[in-house]
């Protein structure tokens, strides 16, 4: 290994010329469409027409799913304290976690650990130790995620559809039958089993959900910026917030 600090393989200059993996920028541009050059990026290699589509598709289910989720709030909130674009995109960047977004890693890291186990010892194991498995759930969605839905069909009808996203929906059967009520698999879950099936390290799953989010972040602190009044998200306190602490009071003497 060379004794240079940094090191990378993703990309370099060669005189003026971008290489990106290898390839120079300028000739994928126009060549390659952006889903196909993110894997690239991340992978190293080209993906094949299939990889390509299932990648786009992954990236458009997680595009936008209303003003409601935290990070659209963290988003919007801070845009509207009277900060620039960035600055409110990366505000809602940083509100994804273990519940939002977050759970495609430890789902991914999940199915690559547990995929070859058979799915009614797992849900066994996970409900008589009260686990908390990341790509189940949903806050509002009890029956099913159409989302997952529509990804489970899109892996069938491309080629993506193999053992892990089998145990992940085999999972969730077994976890009704054990527990009498279903706990969905959400879309994050079904990303995470998909992008098993398509190699990809469980480290890299949070990248897939900030990959995806970001573009509908950007709209959302664009249309605060641009439609609303700065500090237009105080909150109203006598419709919205419930005061719990004590009534006012005489400070003591001291
Ligand atoms: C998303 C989530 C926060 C939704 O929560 P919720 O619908 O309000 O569910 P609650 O936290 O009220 O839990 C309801 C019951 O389901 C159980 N449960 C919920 N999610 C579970 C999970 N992922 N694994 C195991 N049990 C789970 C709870 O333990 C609780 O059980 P109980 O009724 O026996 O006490 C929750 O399901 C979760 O943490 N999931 C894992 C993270 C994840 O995948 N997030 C991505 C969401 S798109």
């Amino acid at each position: 290994m060379s004794e240079k600090k940094w090191r990378t393989a993703i990309s370099t200059h060669i005189g003026h010329e971008a290489y990106v993996r290898g390839y120079n920028l300028t000739d994928l541009v126009g060549r390659i469409s952006f889903p196909e050059a993110i894997y690239l990026v991340l992978k190293g290699e080209l993906p094949t027409e299939k990889e390509a589509k299932m990648l786009d598709a992954i990236f458009v289910s997680v595009i936008e799913h209303s003003i409601a989720p935290p990070s659209v709030i963290a988003a919007r909130a801070v845009a509207s304290g009277g900060n620039s674009l960035n600055v409110g995109v990366g505000a809602g960047v940083l509100a994804f976690g273990e519940a939002h977004g977050g759970a495609l890693e430890g789902s991914m890291k999940f199915f690559q650990e547990n995929a070859d186990k058979d799915p009614k010892e797992v849900a066994k194991w996970a409900v008589e130790n009260k686990i908390r498995i990341p790509g189940y759930g949903h806050r509002y969605y009890k029956e099913y995620d159409p989302r997952t839905k529509r990804m489970m069909d899109m892996a069938k009808e491309i080629g993506f559809y193999g053992k892990y996203c089998d145990f992940a929906l085999k999972l969730e059967d077994a976890i009704a039958e054990l527990k009498g009520k279903r706990l969905i698999l959400n879309v994050d879950g079904a990303i995470a089993a998909i992008a098993s099936e398509m190699g990809f390290d469980w480290r890299l799953g949070k990248g897939f959900f900030i990959i995806g989010r970001v573009p509908g972040l950007v709209a959302h602190v664009y249309e605060e910026l641009t439609t609303e009044k700065p500090f237009a998200k105080r909150l109203d306190e006598e419709k919205e917030v419930e005061y719990l602490g004590p009534e006012p009071r005489e400070l003591p003497e001291r």
